[in-house]
């Protein structure tokens, strides 16, 4: 399970385990470096000092009022003549011969640092001469116990072992921490899309801030919420195809039983033979609009536009719905202005003008109104079809165009309709690249008013 977090803990340990030792190292070297070096400086400036007294006065007095002050310190002092010939010291030094057999040359004036590799040596050595008029007549050694470096090293080693195993501690706690604090969300995402890939989609992410952690599972958790969504709109779709479907089958089947087994007068006959073939037109009807939608949503769905004469197309429409809004009462008024074109498919836009009026027509009462006025203005063609009919409840406005979506959820008979007439009209005025919009008022009409941007040049055009 933290393998990820394993992976990271032990990348990001030797990453600054490398950098601690290489600092630790770097920090200790300087140190003990610069300690040494301030103990070779003053070990020389001591024995500079010295020579300065001796190059004043160099007779026994002062070499013994010099080496009495340097039997009290830590360092030691071992006065020479210029042959190397030891006139006094503080503490016998006998390596003093090798030291000025190989001083090779003159040694400058203000000295020179004999041994300093203070790890190997007992004592570290500066050598400074004494000079009268220019003359090297002496020198002034000066030694002093490498023991106080070596015990102030084994203080440094120690202080720098307690450092680094504290810090070594720190760092691997932070990082364990820290690559949880990482591979946690990414366990959690790979946990939900297992969840989602078994069909669970109940999937809920605690945010993980701004950064691309955040953004994954945030995409994450939309995508879920989408596939939710989904799931439960195919299951809403599903059983409203069988409410649809069960229906009319249920009376098809209701009748031709009677038919069948009953001896009944030829009135009676006919009469339920029209209700079974009623039941079978809204049948085909239905399944011609699923196939329909279906298609739409394939993309399958050819538009053949043409420029279309609009005056011609709605005299027609017209003369084909008119018998069917007299029967019921109803004024039926079409305007639409002489000389207007649309690229259109005929078929189609007929398809989508039926669909509104019979709107219209089953929901208005006699004595009721509906128009439709064709206008174009400043290039955007727009159909009005207006009526005066029962309105739509302002809470079912933004649904009406959803697929089987009715006000009446009863689905009585009278008022009967799948509720796919709409959603197929929307389907349609997009793929003609153009825009439906609905208002309403309970009790007082509905208007839809269509509008179509420009004319379209393409011949044929698929939906997308
Ligand atoms: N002109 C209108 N006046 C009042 N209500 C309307 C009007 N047009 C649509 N509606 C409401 O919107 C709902 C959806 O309309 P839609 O045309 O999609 O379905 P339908 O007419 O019920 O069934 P179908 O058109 O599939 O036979 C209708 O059920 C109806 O309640
Ligand atoms: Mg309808």
């Amino acid at each position: 399970m933290r393998k990820l977090s394993l992976k990271l803990g032990i990348i990001f340990f030797i990453t600054l385990f490398c950098i601690e030792t290489f600092m630790m190292f770097f920090l200790h070297a300087s140190l003990t470096n610069s300690r040494v070096e301030e103990e070779l400086a003053s070990l020389q400036a001591r024995g500079n000092s010295h020579r300065t007294i001796l190059e004043q006065n160099f007779n026994k007095e002062t070499l013994a009022h010099v080496v009495l002050m340097e039997s009290e310190e830590t360092t030691d002092v071992v006065v020479t003549d210029y042959k190397g010939t030891i006139l006094a010291s503080s503490q016998p030094h006998p390596e003093i011969k090798d030291m000025i057999k190989n001083l090779n040359g003159i040694v400058p004036y203000e000295g020179r640092i004999l041994q300093d590799n203070w790890q190997e040596v007992q004592a570290i050595a500066t050598i400074s001469p004494i000079q009268t008029q220019q003359t090297t007549i002496g020198y002034v050694f000066m030694f002093q116990n490498t023991d106080s470096i070596h015990a102030l090293m084994k203080r440094l080693n120690k202080h720098f072992l307690i450092v680094g195993i504290v810090s070594g501690l720190v760092t691997i706690a932070v990082i364990i921490v820290l690559s949880r604090k990482l591979a946690e969300p990414l366990i959690q995402m790979k946990e939900a899309t297992l969840k989602m890939s078994k069909g669970d989609f109940t999937v809920t992410l605690s945010p993980n801030g701004k950064d691309e952690l955040g953004d994954l599972s945030n995409a994450i958790q939309l995508l879920s919420n989408e596939l939710n969504h989904l799931r439960q709109e195919r299951k809403e779709f599903l059983s409203s195809i069988a409410h649809e479907l069960r229906t009319p089958i249920t009376f098809i089947k209701g009748y031709t039983d009677i038919l069948y087994k009953r001896d009944l007068t030829g009135h009676d006959r006919q009469k339920y033979l029209a209700i079974i073939l009623e039941e079978t037109n809204r049948l085909s009807r239905l399944i011609k609009d699923l196939f329909d939608l279906a298609k739409m949503d394939e993309n399958s769905f050819v538009i053949e536009k043409q420029s279309l004469s609009l005056h011609a197309f709605f005299i027609s429409i017209e003369a084909k719905l008119s018998p069917a809004f007299q029967e019921k009462d109803i004024h039926f008024v079409v305007c639409c202005e002489e000389g207007l074109t649309l690229w259109a498919d005929e078929a189609r836009l007929e398809q989508i003008m039926i669909n509104l009026l019979n709107n219209a027509l089953t929901y208005c009462r006699p004595g009721d109104t509906t128009t439709v006025n064709v206008k174009e203005i400043n290039g955007v063609l727009t159909i009005v079809i207006r009526d005066t009919g029962k309105g739509i409840p302002k809470k079912d406005l933004p649904f009406i165009f959803e697929r089987f979506y009715r006000v009446e959820k009863s689905r009585s008979r009278a008022l009967g309709g799948a509720g796919l007439g709409l959603a197929i009209v929307k389907e349609l005025v997009q793929a003609h690249g153009g825009e439906v919009m609905v208002r309403s008022e309970k009790n007082k009409g509905t208007i839809f008013e269509l509008s179509f941007k420009g004319v379209e040049a393409d011949e044929n055009h698929f939906m997308h």
